[in-house]
């Protein structure tokens, strides 16, 4: 297995073109299902989760097309892509591929709204937490459909004549109920009106690109989607958004080695409430006309609190990066974890550089260290893993991070976009034993 090794002590200068957004080209990629003239979506990051999404809406008969290069085109923009799910062939999600990757499981929504009838694999928990789809369920079933669990599967049935609008208010908030209710009551007669939705900027970049398909969702952006059912949707081409988990990430990086780097592509408006808390640690941050500037430069970190929130408060896939800043800032910083129930499993990794971290409950306390020294670690999620590669971009010495398949999921060409910066980063090992 590909191991990446980090040898600390660089400041990053320069440039990081940011890339498309993951949590947004996923869902994407999953309202070509609800019309069978072709998507078209710009900037789509090369990630092995869009790999894996691929390979699943082929298995339902979606043809992809993937224009130009799939290598880095010139002007750093991802990849163009044409989804046209011209004919179903398959209303099953099966097992095997839904356990892959739990976003797979939100093709129940426009599987269900365009067929009538769907069956996909329960995607289970994973090493974050539980995670469970009752709010999804609940909110199919307000639309009318009959949904039956059977043999690991949720089976879901819409009624003769197709689903049915109506009013449903989300027990919490669920950046992936509010996607799929939203993309199956598109279709469905009648309006629809969701209470509570999530209002992340990738509900957003749905929202507007199934409007663009013809849909008629308003209240976009707040926690009330009005969604009036139409008969069909049309293709359209769509921009996926620059993905601001990356560019939080990267700001994080520079806070802890210290430079200046342009995040090329960022949009602030997307994660200011981390960018708030940075300020407040004492990196300089600054919006420029082709993205966000960050800067730090000889003065020391100082310790913040940070309660993690949904949009438009700390995301929380942020957490870890930022958990990761802390260590290194002057005090003792509070990080409560509001959203999932076991997001700390970097703290146990992050020790292993000499950090000085405890947690209770959902509340990890983190009392800054002089310094960090090299490790050998493990990733145990996406998230997690990028923030021990941040942390050996500030240790002293060697770190050597391992289990980076997680990495690969979310983050495109990370060791690339470090370098150029001046980092000393790279992957190591291909083909060694994990
Ligand atoms: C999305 O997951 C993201 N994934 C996650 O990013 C992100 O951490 C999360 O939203 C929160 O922002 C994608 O977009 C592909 P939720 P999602 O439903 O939709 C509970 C990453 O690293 N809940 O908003 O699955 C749930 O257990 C990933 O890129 C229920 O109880 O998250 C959690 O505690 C990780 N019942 C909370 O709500 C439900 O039916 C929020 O989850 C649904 C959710």
């Amino acid at each position: 297995m590909a191991r990446i090794r980090v040898i600390g002590g660089n400041q990053l200068n320069g440039s990081i073109p940011i890339s498309g957004a993951k949590n947004a080209a996923l869902p994407l990629m999953i309202a070509s299902l609800l019309t069978e003239e072709p998507l078209v979506l710009n900037n789509v990051p090369r990630l092995a989760d869009v790999s894996q999404l691929e390979k699943i809406l082929a298995n339902h008969g979606v043809d992809i097309a993937v224009h130009g290069r799939r290598a880095l085109d010139e002007d750093d923009r991802g990849q163009r892509m044409t989804f046209t799910a011209a004919e179903i062939v398959d209303t099953c999600a099966p097992y095997e591929l839904v356990s892959t990757m739990r976003a797979s499981f939100w093709v129940i929504g426009p599987l269900l709204a365009r067929m009538g009838e769907a069956r996909v694999s329960l995607p289970g928990g994973c090493g974050i937490g539980t995670r469970p789809v009752d709010f999804y369920l609940q909110g199919l079933r307000a639309l009318g459909a009959e949904i039956d669990i059977d043999e690991g599967y949720v089976v879901a049935r819409a009624p003769k004549g197709g689903l049915i609008g109506n009013t449903f208010r989300s027990p919490g908030i669920s950046v992936g109920a509010t996607h799929v209710i939203m993309m199956a009551a598109t279709l469905a007669r009648g309006t629809t009106t969701i209470e509570n939705a999530a209002m992340e900027p990738e509900v957003t970049n749905l929202a507007e690109c199934l409007n663009a398909m013809g849909a008629r969702i308003s209240g976009i952006g707040t926690r009330t989607l009005v969604i009036e059912g139409v008969e069909r949707l049309h293709g359209t081409e769509f921009d996926v958004i620059p993905d601001r988990i990356e560019a939080g990430t990267f700001a994080m990086a520079v806070a802890m080695t210290g430079g200046n780097v342009l995040l090329k592509g960022a949009r602030p408006e997307h994660f200011s409430a981390a960018i708030d808390i940075l300020r407040q640690t004492g990196v300089h941050l600054e919006a420029e006309e082709d993205g966000l500037r960050v800067v730090r430069n000889g003065n020391g970190l100082v310790s913040i609190d940070a309660n993690i929130d949904t949009f438009p408060g700390f995301p929380t896939d942020l957490q870890a990066q930022f958990m990761t800043l802390m260590t290194r800032a002057s005090g003792v910083s509070h990080i409560k974890e509001t959203i999932f129930e076991n997001r700390f499993m970097h703290v146990a990794e992050l020790a292993r550089f000499g950090a000085d971290i405890r947690v209770e409950g959902q509340t990890a306390t983190v009392t800054g260290v002089p310094e960090l020294r090299g490790a050998q670690v493990m990733a145990t999620d996406l998230r997690a893993s990028v923030s021990l590669v941040i942390a050996g971009l500030a240790a002293s010495g060697e770190t050597i991070v391992s289990r980076i398949y997680h990495l690969d999921r979310g983050f495109e060409r990370l060791e690339e976009k470090l370098s150029a910066c001046g980092a000393n980063v790279e992957r190591i090992g291909v083909g060694y034993p994990d």
